[in-house]
């Protein structure tokens, strides 16, 4: 089948998804998975589609599923990730988060940091490249997410401490204590979003997943390391639709202050130090 062929009969597919230039949109598609030109794909009218890229187009393009995950690249903080079905595939928000962190970070001199829910890693080894004489730790629950973050550090090089704990239940006192900062972009997505989503059924439902309000990690950290909360300057990314109630649980362990993302969304909360 042609490139031509292809636009004609999955038009109306890709239209419905808002797609203004059918052409340049699966052209892009091609260009990424074949790591060719895009010119040279849109120049040649009678493009022809091996069966094994039809296939990955086709998946992409009718049935959702992430390019990130079959290209195994995204581009994130201006740094080249490797993803795959292991782990969330990052989103553009969360460069805000590390923004607000490094310069938290370097106001306050901080140099032991840690990252709860590290996933492909790329908060811990965002901050390591840009501030190198940090001490970090990533912290995840899943044992897959954690070879897909090792992987990235070899990949740039930085060497990072990964725990696998759900929370804090597997770090030792000693690190706790000598901890300045705590960093997280948790799970926040509500359980009914599930049901309308087609988009997210591919990433590990653990990594999204919060229950019915989204809120259920913020509980989950606040019932159980209240100590920790109330010592601890801390940053949380959350939901924009619900960012209220994660002010209302974490306010109780000291004064949040809330930050917007880049599209204005009022999305993270931060918890200063008592003293
Ligand atoms: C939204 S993803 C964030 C991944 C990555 N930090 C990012 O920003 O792209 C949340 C991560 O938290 C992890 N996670 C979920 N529950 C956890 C828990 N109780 N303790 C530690 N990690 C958890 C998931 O496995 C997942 O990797």
């Amino acid at each position: 089948m042609t490139l031509k062929e292809y636009l004609k009969k999955y038009k109306n597919i890709i239209t419905k998804k808002g797609i203004k230039n059918p052409l340049y949109f699966v052209a892009k598609i091609i260009s990424e998975i074949t790591n060719t030109n895009i010119t040279k794909i849109l120049i040649e009218k009678e493009y022809i589609l091996p069966e094994n890229l039809l296939h990955k187009l086709n998946k992409i393009i009718i049935e959702d599923y992430p390019l990130e995950y079959i290209t195994h690249k995204v581009i994130f903080y201006g740094y080249e990730f490797y993803v795959d079905e292991r782990v969330l595939i990052p989103r553009i928000e969360t460069e805000d988060l590390i923004k607000i962190a490094i310069n938290i970070i370097k106001d306050k001199h901080y140099k032991y940091i840690m990252d709860i829910g590290t996933g492909s890693g790329i908060i811990p080894i965002i901050l390591k490249k840009e501030l190198p004489y940090l001490n970090i730790y990533g912290v995840d629950i899943s044992k897959d997410a954690l070879e897909v973050s090792k992987i990235n550090a070899k990949k740039h090089n930085v060497s990072i401490n990964f725990i696998q704990s759900d929370i804090f239940n597997n770090i030792s006192e000693n690190i706790i204590n000598r901890l300045d900062f705590i960093i997280s972009n948790p799970p926040y997505v509500e359980t009914s979003f599930f049901e309308n989503s087609s988009s997210l059924k591919y990433e590990p439902k653990i990594a999204l997943e919060a229950g019915n309000d989204g809120q259920d990690f913020f509980r989950n950290i606040a019932n159980n390391y209240p100590e920790i909360l109330k010592a601890k300057h801390f940053l949380f990314e959350t939901t924009e639709f619900n960012i209220e109630k994660t002010v209302e649980i974490l306010s109780k362990f000291g004064k949040c202050n809330i930050y917007k993302d880049s599209f204005n969304f009022r999305r993270f909360v931060e918890k200063l130090h008592l003293n």
